[in-house]
């Protein structure tokens, strides 16, 4: 269902799998949120409707219920950047789509999050060539049937690269 691939064009470690149904999303979201922590930085890409907030929302909702908190979290469409605590953990979901370039991606402060927070970028496209060089992608398309996605993960940066078993071990299902 799912393999690892190093690719030494990219020096990125690649997973395929299969999401059956939206629960199917929720479980990886939920299954991915411990392994994750501050100065993560997680692309979501995929067209408009393949699943990247729904994903965002899962992983936030599992990181907040992990320490009792329960929040609605909406879709950042037009805030741009909607911030999370959970104890010391800062998470930021942004989406990007409605961003000019990365001049406007400085102002919002993500850099500084790329660093001290745990972010989930929409449309990270958008960063150009300022995507974090350290970096969990996850790509996302529908799939033939409705209700199904494929996913492409792909890790790239040494930090990623350690956490190789605990990746492997997710994507595999
Ligand atoms: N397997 C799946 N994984 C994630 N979302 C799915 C899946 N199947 C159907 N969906 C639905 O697709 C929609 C995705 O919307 P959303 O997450 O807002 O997309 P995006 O943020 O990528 O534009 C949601 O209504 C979700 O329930
Ligand atoms: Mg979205």
């Amino acid at each position: 269902m799912s393999s690892a691939i190093s690719t030494p064009e990219t020096e990125a470690l690649i997973w395929k799998c299969f999401l059956p149904s939206p629960e199917a999303t929720n479980a990886l979201a939920e299954r991915l949120a411990p392994i994750l922590g501050a100065g993560d930085a997680v692309m979501l890409s995929g067209p408009i409707g393949a699943g990247k907030t729904h994903f965002a929302r899962a992983l936030i909702q599992a990181r907040l219920k992990a320490v009792d908190i329960w929040e609605d979290v909406p879709s950042p469409t037009f805030t741009l950047v909607q911030t999370y605590q959970a104890d010391e953990l800062e998470i930021w979901h942004a989406d990007l789509y409605r961003l000019g370039g990365p001049a406007d991606v400085d102002e919002l402060g993500l850099f500084e999050a790329f660093d001290m927070a745990l972010t989930l970028v929409e449309w990270p496209e958008r960063l150009g060539s300022e995507r974090p060089a350290q970096r969990l992608e996850l790509r996302f398309e529908t799939g033939q049937e409705v209700g199904q996605r494929n996913l492409t993960a792909l890790a790239f940066g040494s930090k990623w690269h350690r956490r190789e078993a605990a990746l492997s071990e997710l994507f595999r299902g």
